[in-house]
This record gives structure tokens, sequence and C-alpha cells, in this order.
């Protein structure tokens, strides 16, 4: 029964395939006048390309890597800072958008960068705009106010509301690009934020509509993502999805998954979205209740158990990691000891000691 909570989403979101062709008229139309774009590799030669058509687009940072490192952050904003911008696009993956949000953030001192990462000095009071163009189906995080940045081999994840974007242009047409494998992972990774804000102590009733409806779309269409890249419908269905798994867990915020994707990102190398799933199906069993029992067959299916074999049978269509052995010489204590400690094991509804962790991955074989 619903009796209180408190919903807030101020971020607004033009959803549409080609929606990106109209960058330029967009962005004049939000006022936005002096841009800088942080992209990676894969996108630098299309967005150089535009600079002739598109005059807000004043600089680009096109080194973005996977797990985005603090440097670029340092970079993109001494080109915001250098070139007057008063807005900072994100167009990639959640890599690309995460760099944008804290480039934005302190692009009026990028010398204080490395002492917000660490917490010691807050956020300047004079932010950029931030647009976020997600082009995997994915994190998200076009509507969370999180952004993941890397320094060294340290992950860090803040939450905090300068990230938080002014417009979300999500074009599916973007993600037809996508390799099979990431598609495979970005979309688990969409599932996760999904379920994981549904089963969040935090869960709140706006929150997990979204939840279920993003789980029965990507049931439906990350398979058909995964095959076929050019599959608009599908695309546009799991763009869609994950969107609704940003909103999902926006305010709830993640769990066990996530809690234990750290470790498995820094320690085993896995992919944000292969971290996410190598737990995930555990997490359903564990985690399994009347709530979820509901969610199951709201998205489809006939009850959580079926919920769980469908996250597994994925993971195996793609080759996914998924037992102990394909992550090579696991150092059992220290990993369960990791996932235990993370502060959004606190978020997950069954506590997980170190004892249960141990179990679970144990069953991994
Ligand atoms: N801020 C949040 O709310 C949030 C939520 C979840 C995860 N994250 C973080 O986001 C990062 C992962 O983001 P991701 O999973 O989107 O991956 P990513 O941004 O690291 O990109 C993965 C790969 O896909 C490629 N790629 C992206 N779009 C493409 C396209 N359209 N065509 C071809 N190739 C393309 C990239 O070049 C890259 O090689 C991690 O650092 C993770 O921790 C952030
Ligand atoms: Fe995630």
């Amino acid at each position: 029964m619903v009796t209180e909570f408190v919903y807030a989403q101020p971020v607004k979101i033009l959803f549409g395939a080609h929606r990106f062709d109209h960058l330029s008229e967009i962005l004049k139309e939000h006022g936005i006048q002096r841009a800088v774009v942080a992209c990676d590799r894969f996108f630098s030669e299309r967005i150089r390309g535009m600079m002739q058509d598109t005059k807000e687009i004043v600089a680009v940072f096109d080194d973005v890597e996977e797990n985005p490192q603090l440097s670029g952050v340092i970079e993109t904003a001494r080109l915001a800072k250098e070139h007057g911008a008063d807005c900072v696009i994100g167009i990639g993956g959640g890599s690309t958008i995460d760099t944008a949000k804290f480039a934005a953030a302190v692009a009026a001192d990028p010398e204080i960068a490395e002492r917000c990462w660490k917490g010691e000095v807050p956020f300047p009071k004079e932010t950029l705009h931030i647009v976020a163009v997600p082009t995997t189906a994915g994190t998200g995080s076009e509507v969370t106010q999180v952004s993941v940045v890397s320094h060294g081999r340290d992950k860090k994840t803040i939450n905090n509301p300068v990230f938080m974007p002014l417009l979300a242009i999500v074009d599916p047409y973007l993600s037809s690009t996508v390799p099979p494998r990431t598609t495979m992972n970005t979309g688990i990774d969409a599932m996760a934020h999904a379920l994981e804000g549904y089963w969040s102590k935090n869960h709140q009733p706006i929150s997990d509509l979204c939840a279920i409806e993003a789980v029965r779309l990507i049931l439906e269409n990350l398979e058909r993502a995964y095959r076929d890249g050019n599959d608009l419908e599908a695309r546009t269905k799991m763009a869609y999805a994950s969107l609704l798994g940003g909103l999902s867990f926006a305010l709830p915020k993640t769990a066990g998954s996530h809690a234990c994707s750290y470790p498995l990102s820094e320690d085993y190398h896995l992919p944000h979205g292969e971290a996410c799933a190598f737990t995930l199906d555990s997490f359903v069993r564990i985690n399994a209740d009347e709530r979820l029992e509901y969610l199951s067959r709201a998205a489809g299916l006939k009850d959580t158990a079926e919920l769980a074999e469908r996250i597994r049978a994925l993971k195996e269509t793609a080759g996914l990691r998924r037992t102990l052995s394909d992550l090579g010489d696991v150092d059992m204590d220290k990993l369960v000891r990791d996932c235990a400690a993370h502060p959004l094991m606190q978020n997950n509804p069954v506590q997980m000691t170190e004892e249960k962790l141990r179990e679970m991955f144990e069953a991994l074989q």
C-alpha cells in the first residue's frame, strides 16, 4: 500500500530516433551557446564533422576511456574553461556521460578536480549545464546524479546533485552500432538497475513502476538487439528500457549486484555490465519474495525462478563470464570482504554477511 514518498525527476528527456540530428536546434532552444563535447574514439570523427554545421560545439575531448579516468575529466574541464563554455555534452556510453558530468561540475576550477574526487573540498558553486546523449542501453546515467570516475586503479561512484543533466537526448538510432557483446553487457546493466532499484531498501512506488516495465522490455528485446544490431524496434525498446532503468534506481540506489561489481571490475577486469551480470541471477534467488514474484509475473514470466533462469540464459547466449573459474585465480577472502564492505550492499533487502557472500560465489562453479 502506498503511504508516503518523495519523488523528483528534474531532467528534461527528448526521446526518439534521429533526434540527435537536430542537436544544434535543441541547444539553441535551451539557450546553450558554447558547448564542449566529451566522446570516445568511436564518435570522434562524426562529432568533429558536425562542428561545421553545429556552431554551438566549440571544442571536443575525444579520448574518454572505458572506466573513465579523472585525467580525462580534467582535460575536458580545462577545454571548457579555455573556450568559455556554458555546457558540457557527453555523447557515448556511461563512461563518456560520467566524464561530461564531472567536467561540467569542475569547469570553473579544473585544478580542484582531484580534491573534489577525494571528497576533500565541495564542488564549485558555479557549474556548467550538462547534456547527456547515451549511445548504449545502458547505464541510465542520463537521468541520474551519479558519476563513476576512476583515479588510477581506484574506481569511485559519486552521488551529487551537481551531476544532474539539464537535458537527456535519447536517440535509439545511435545505439545501432554497439557490438553484440557490449549490447548484452549494457542491457544486463539496465536490468540490474531496474531490479536493484526495485528491491533496494529505499524502493518507492513510481520508481517501482519504471522497474517493472524496464524488466518486461529487456526480457522481450535484449536478445533481439544482441542478434541484430540494426533491429531499430528492439534498439528503441532497449533505449527506453535503459532510461526506465535509470529512473528505477536514481532515487532508491542500487544494491547487492552493483556492490559486488566494483571488486569484480577492479580485480578481475570485468566491464561494468558483465560485472553486474555475474551475480544478478544469484541475487534474484537470494532476494526472492512476494514483491519480486509480483514483478516477475507483471513482466510476463511464470515466477521469480524463471526470472533468474532467463538472466542466466542471456549471459550464456553472449558467452559472458559466469563461473569462478572464468575469473582466473580468485582471492575469495578479499572478494567477499570487499563486496560486503561496499556501501551499496547496505541497500540489499537480505543482509549479506561475508559467509553468505562466500556461499553465493562458491555456488558459481
Ligand atoms: N552514472 C551512472 O548512473 C552509471 C550507472 C551505471 C554505470 N555507470 C558507469 O558507466 C560506465 C559503463 O558505461 P557503458 O556500459 O555505457 O560503457 P562504456 O561507455 O564504457 O562503453 C563501452 C564500449 O562501447 C563503445 N560504444 C559506446 N557506444 C557505442 C556505439 N553507439 N557504437 C559502437 N560502440 C559504442 C565504447 O566506445 C566503449 O568501447 C562504467 O564506468 C560504469 O561504472 C554509470
Ligand atoms: Fe550499472
